[in-house]
């Protein structure tokens, strides 16, 4: 019942156009009943002296204008109403979307990827198909079977009811034949992404699978998978194979009691033989709707199913929103940045992250975090622009608790270089330019210079213009990350974060980019995280992280004196890079 009238719901948006192709409908399966009692007319009449040749061209003519008249009807209810169910295909894909973008990544953390796109592929097919040759099949089949009922009734209700009785049997069949296909497709489905899958990574980890000599190994996972698919295409064959005869054999039951009492009642000349080719007929007319109240039933189960798999995704509250403190006159932020005893455990977690974190900067100033792998340094960028909802009046910017900041000004004012770096399929300059309408083709080449990336791009065959990606340029780790960090820069926001950013950059390299965007980045607050000391003496405070906890803070010069963690990290790595010399 829910399900029905979340349908309708749907519906109700296109009532003008499902009403035209309706009635389209309608009309087209009226001429169907009447085609039959014409030539019921014609055969009757043949005995008759009067009836001329002429008469016969005529109702064969009528018949022609007939079958040209619902074709063009036909025409018009399939444009009608399945354009409809593309129309609301693409509605509920776009809510959908929308929707996606809205979750927090802890969504995205405790959901497949592939079942995500499933329901925006497979499940959404599947209600289209519901909204589309769903809704046909059950107006096509309560007219034709109500109409094609009192008409072969109306020549003989006896015969009628015989000729009915094996018809719901293929009802039951259809709908029983269509769960078991549609189980055997699914797993066929299934398969085959599997197969997919497993090409695409032997194809694309072609160089590794060869440099373990792993080929033989790998050939013989995708050839599991293939033979896999091919038994269970068998299995659907099969089943595909029964299902038509074994319809066709119920029916032929119906034909054979229409023919053998329908028969008797012509020559007992109880109906008339027009009478009985028209009753044949409507029998050929009534056998669709049963086979079609079988698909229905399967049509609607599995379009309901998929439905509602979608709806639960968008009744997905999303955990992160601007909350009712939310201060909308806040449209921008200078960027000081203040952490009070921050604290921080993962959701559905134990282990605290982060403990007692304190920390202050002010707009303009650099801090730099140094810590063990694992220690909690993302965490803290991913708080603070509240990627995770951090405790509440533990961070705050310029003074404004964070949630007080509408969302939207928070993370316009925060420009960050991730750690793990994710660039799109197009070129060089979209993704630097990465959406942002303001930007001039100037700014994306000053940008690329301060990032050190320009004389690569020069070095790409289409420069700017070169795709990234498959069949495109293929760029080295320390490309990434300096086209990353240009991305990040054109966005002009007040605080920049550079999360391990600079990880496969050379240190002369990054030293130069540090000077770089120390000179022309001024007066924005910049957080750097960094394993080398390189990255991060000319901060204006460093702090060092350890347990979650903050352990040693102070400048460079300060911290060396402690001769703590700080000092021990500076004379390993001095001592590597001495060896190295
Ligand atoms: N989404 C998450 N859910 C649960 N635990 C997480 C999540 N993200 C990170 N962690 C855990 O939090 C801890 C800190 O992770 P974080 O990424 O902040 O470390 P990090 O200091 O940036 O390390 P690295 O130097 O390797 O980048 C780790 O133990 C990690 O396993
Ligand atoms: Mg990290």
């Amino acid at each position: 019942m829910k399900n029905l009238k979340l349908i309708i719901s749907y519906l109700k948006q296109y009532k003008k156009s499902i009403a035209i192709g309706v009635l389209c409908l309608i009309i087209v399966d009226a001429i169907q009943m009447v085609v039959p009692k014409i030539i019921q007319h014609v055969i009757d009449s043949l005995h008759n002296p009067s009836f001329t040749m002429n008469a016969i061209l005529m109702y064969a003519g009528i018949i022609f204008g007939l079958a040209i008249f619902m074709a063009v009807l036909r025409f018009l209810w399939r444009v009608l109403l399945i354009t409809n169910s593309f129309k609301i295909e693409k509605k509920i894909r776009n809510d959908y979307y929308e929707h996606l973008q809205k979750l927090s990544p802890r969504f995205f953390q405790n959901h497949n990827t592939g079942d995500l796109m499933a329901y925006a592929t497979n499940d959404l097919n599947a209600v289209r198909m519901l909204f589309g040759i769903g809704v046909v099949l059950m107006f096509d089949v309560f007219f034709v079977t109500l109409g094609s009922f009192l008409l072969m009734s109306n020549i003989n209700l006896k015969m009628t009811l015989y000729v009915i009785i094996p018809l719901p049997i293929v009802t039951f069949v259809t709908i029983y034949f269509g769960k078991k296909v549609h189980r055997l497709f699914k797993k066929v489905q299934e398969i085959f992404a599997h197969l997919s899958d497993r090409a695409q990574e032997t194809i694309s980890g072609v160089r590794i699978i060869k440099s373990f000599v792993r080929e033989n190994a790998y050939e013989a996972r995708v050839g599991e998978v293939a033979e896999d698919l091919v038994n269970q295409n068998m299995k659907l064959v099969k089943i595909w194979g029964m299902f038509f005869p074994l319809m066709f054999a119920i029916i032929g039951i119906s034909l054979m009691v229409t023919l053998y009492i329908g028969g008797t009642k012509t020559i007992l000349r109880e109906i008339t033989i027009g009478e009985f080719v028209a009753f044949t007929s409507y029998l050929h007319l009534i056998t669709w709707p049963v086979i079609a109240v079988g698909w229905i039933v399967n049509l609607y189960q599995r379009g309901t199913a998929s439905l509602n798999r979608i709806q639960d995704i968008m009744h997905q509250k999303p955990e992160i929103y601007d909350e009712p403190c939310v201060d909308r006159s806040i449209t921008s932020l200078h960027g000081d940045i203040s952490l009070k005893n921050l604290h921080y455990t993962y959701p559905d977690t134990e282990v605290p992250v982060l403990s007692d974190i304190s920390i202050n900067i002010k707009a303009g100033e650099t801090l730099a975090i140094v810590g063990r792998t694992g220690e909690g340094k993302s965490t803290i960028i991913k708080l603070l622009t509240r990627l995770f909802n951090p405790p509440k009046n533990e961070i705050y910017i310029d003074d404004h608790e964070i949630y007080q900041i509408p969302l939207e000004t928070l993370r316009q004012s925060i420009a960050v270089v991730t750690q793990d770096i994710f660039l799109f399929a197009s070129s060089v300059k979209e993704n630097i330019q990465f959406g942002n309408e303001n930007v001039t083709e100037e700014d994306v080449v000053e940008i690329a210079q301060i990032s050190q990336f320009y004389n690569d791009i020069k070095g790409f065959e289409m420069e700017f213009d070169s795709i990234i990606g498959e069949r495109g340029v293929s760029l080295s780790g320390g490309q990434k990350q300096r086209l990353a960090l240009s991305r990040a820069l054109i966005k002009d926001a007040p605080i920049l974060v550079l999360d391990d950013a600079f990880s496969s950059v050379d240190t002369e390299t990054e030293e130069i980019i540090l000077k770089n965007i120390r000179g022309s980045q001024k007066n924005k607050t910049v957080l750097i995280i960094a394993h080398r000391i390189s990255t991060m003496q000319h901060a204006d405070k460093i702090i060092v992280l350890s347990n979650g906890k903050v352990v040693e803070q102070g400048t460079h010069k300060t911290l060396l004196e402690l001769k703590g963690i700080y000092t021990d990290i500076y004379n390993r790595q001095k001592l590597r890079e001495e060896l190295e010399m």
